[in-house]
């Protein structure tokens, strides 16, 4: 059942270098990994589907794909990654997945030799994201002050990061509680790591430091936070 996962220990004491930034690439430990590995473990059978809704020039939906793979072990996890903007500049840079070498020079060897390919030629000091994480994500422009979003079905996780400071108050509760509708029980949000949604929002509960949970449909802290691995 999908609101009572049983998270290994194992799993959750996992903790993997994440570069999720509005600044580039860059190496900063977000326990990601125990969320996606879990439901790995615990919901193989089915894709999880999760939406990054300032996707801005991709590092963001790209480190989660990579996370994904991390969790998964494999280049092809059952994980399909929305990755939406109000700007399609930056989601055409997004999609093509092109990026001076610096913007991933923190990440580990490791991660540039698996994720990345190393421009030559004209290309020299460019890497490109390869295929299969690219594969993984679908870049489609979204405004979240719509009145309509494209979006219906519900997710495993929302990621709305550093994109609510742009709003005011009214517009962040509103925003927010449109994305309740979209979160199944289980269903994780992050926020940015500066940002405090219960100032605008009763109707979600505090996971760690920036990540949120549908309040009440799990009346006890998730194994995860029993067993200390913040986020
Ligand atoms: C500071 S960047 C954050 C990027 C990424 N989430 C991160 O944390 O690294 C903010 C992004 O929000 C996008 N944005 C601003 N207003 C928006 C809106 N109304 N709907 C969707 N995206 C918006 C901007 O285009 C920009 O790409």
């Amino acid at each position: 059942m999908i609101g009572s996962l049983n998270l290994p220990h194992t799993i959750l004491n996992v903790s993997v270098n994440s570069f999720i930034s509005t600044l580039g690439f860059h190496s900063q430990t977000l326990k990601l990994t125990w969320y996606i590995a879990a439901l790995a473990v615990d919901y193989v059978l089915w894709a999880k589907i999760l939406w990054c809704s300032a996707a801005s020039t991709g590092e963001e939906p790209y480190t989660i794909a990579m996370t994904a793979c991390e969790a998964f072990g494999t280049l092809k996890p059952p994980v399909e990654i929305y990755a939406t903007d109000i700007d399609t500049n930056v989601l055409a840079t997004a999609s093509k997945g092109v990026y001076p070498y610096e913007r991933v020079s923190k990440l580990s060897e490791k991660r540039r030799r698996e994720f990345f390919q190393k421009g030559t030629g004209q290309n020299e000091g460019s890497v490109r994201v390869r295929n299969e994480l690219r594969s993984l994500i679908t870049f489609s422009q979204l405004n979240l002050l719509d009145d309509q979003w494209p979006i219906k079905e519900p997710f495993d996780a929302i990621f709305c990061r550093n994109v609510m400071i742009y709003f005011d108050k009214p517009t962040q509760t509103k925003i927010l509680s449109r994305f309740v509708p979209l979160m199944k029980p289980h269903t994780l949000l992050f926020a940015g790591h500066s940002e405090n949604f219960l100032y605008v929002s009763n109707a979600l509960q505090l996971l760690g430091k920036t990540v949120y949970q549908v309040k009440n449909v799990a009346s006890t802290p998730r194994t995860a936070v029993k067993h200390g691995a913040t986020v």
